[in-house]
């Protein structure tokens, strides 16, 4: 499939999504978040229908979709490891987290690996605060990082 098929493709699910949510007061973050739900990520392409259809600027709905960092420009890696950057889990050493994840992966937030086996994201906040500094691996999470486990984490996503 050539990338031009892909793209109509994508144009044409964008413009039912935005055909059945565009009714709502404030249509452009629940359409945003039904088009990552179903692509993984918001393709570029979607942005200029989006504006056509809810009669915005191009700019104004990229500015969105910069503001919210829940919302990917790329395709996720095939696994997302989010860490904890709230307050319970930074007094318990998180940012010491990230800069160890951050190292062995090397990536920041907000970016995946090359081969495309992770994506690294922060989280405010997984309700484990109690066992911080904690992590989400696609939706499952663990607490009481340590090097040891932040290790075992890093080694099954590259696997
Ligand atoms: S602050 Fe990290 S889990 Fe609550």
């Amino acid at each position: 499939m050539g990338v031009h098929a892909q793209s109509t493709e994508i144009t044409a699910r964008v413009a039912e999504i935005i055909e059945g949510l565009k009714s709502l007061e404030g249509p452009l973050l629940p359409i945003l978040h039904e088009i990552q739900d179903d692509f993984g990520y918001v393709p570029r392409e979607s942005l200029p229908v989006i504006a056509e259809a809810l009669n915005l600027s191009n700019a104004e709905v990229h500015g969105v979709v910069s503001f919210y960092h829940d919302y990917r420009r790329e395709p996720a890696g095939r696994h997302v490891l989010k860490l904890c950057q709230a307050e319970a889990c930074q007094s318990m050493g998180s940012d010491a987290v990230a800069a160890r994840v951050k190292r062995l992966l090397g990536i920041g937030f907000h970016e995946t690996t090359a081969d495309g086996s992770v994506t690294l994201e922060p989280v405010y906040c997984l309700g484990l605060c109690a066992c911080a500094p904690s992590a989400m691996l696609d939706g499952a999470v663990i607490g009481r990082l340590d090097d040891e486990t932040i290790d075992e984490i890093v080694a099954e996503v590259r696997a």
